[in-house]
């Protein structure tokens, strides 16, 4: 399975991007959690990421492309992948797409999870991350079993930190303008599949495997 994962922010794309990578055995790539991991290690490049990530706009294209080919590349996406946060351009996708022709690989979808924007700024607030393994979590919607600790590995959660109410807000403008146009970029190519998000986490994941035909 090669999938693209879109959605506007706090839509549920990493909390699917879970389950998706558990159900097919393909490795999660996350360009948001690649810059976040950046950061931790204080890298170059998570350093040039934050000062976009902080203000809820993108960051640039020719930094992003080049990570996504290098990480595409590794053997553990020969057999699949599920990209989630790339592209959010046209000019990402285009990059994207020669890169795919040129190696020979074919994408299988790309799936759209699509939410009315006026919940999901409390989704985005709402969200708690663990900073040990990065399961993801949501105050009122999907609890941890203790405040504040990570079910899966016992650590402390955190809020990302553009998670704030006017972040959040810049985010979802910046998807409007730069990201939305890819939709109609993969319809075109007959690529596109939208399921519903606004659903529990368990139906929106039953649609996903519905519309991938699993
Ligand atoms: P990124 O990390 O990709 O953030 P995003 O697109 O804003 O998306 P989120 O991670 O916020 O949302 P999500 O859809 O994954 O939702 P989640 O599953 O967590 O990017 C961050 C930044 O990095 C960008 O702003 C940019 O600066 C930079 N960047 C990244 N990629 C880039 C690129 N290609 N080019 C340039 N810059 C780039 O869920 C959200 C919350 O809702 C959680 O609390 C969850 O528990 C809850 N939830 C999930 N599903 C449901 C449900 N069905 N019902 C109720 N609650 C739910
Ligand atoms: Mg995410
Ligand atoms: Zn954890």
């Amino acid at each position: 399975m090669k999938l693209l994962i879109m959605g506007r922010p706090g839509a549920g794309k990493g909390t699917q991007a879970a389950n998706i990578k558990e159900y097919y055995h393909i490795p999660h790539i996350s360009t948001g959690d690649m810059f976040r991991a950046a950061l931790k290690n204080q890298t170059k490049l998570g350093l040039v990421a934050k000062e976009y990530m902080d203000k809820g706009l993108l960051v640039p294209d020719e930094v992003t492309i080049g990570i996504v080919q290098e990480r595409l590349l590794e053997d553990d996406c020969k057999e699949g992948f599920l990209l989630d946060g790339f592209p959010r351009t046209i000019v990402q996708a285009e990059a994207l797409e020669k890169f795919l022709k040129a190696n020979g690989i074919v994408l299988d979808a790309v799936l759209d999870i699509n939410v009315p924007v006026d919940i999901l700024v409390n989704r985005m607030v709402g969200r708690r991350v663990c900073k040990g393994c990065g399961a993801t979590y949501h105050v009122e919607f999907n609890a941890p079993k203790v405040e504040g600790v990570c079910d899966v590995c016992g650590t402390k959660l955190i809020q990302r930190a553009d998670d704030t109410y006017e972040t959040a807000q810049n985010r979802l403008e910046v998807y409007d303008k730069q990201t939305a146009p890819l939709l109609e970029f993969y319809a075109e190519r007959n690529l596109l599949k939208t399921v519903d998000g606004n659903q529990s986490l368990e139906k929106v994941f039953e649609d996903i495997k519905a519309v991938l035909g699993a």
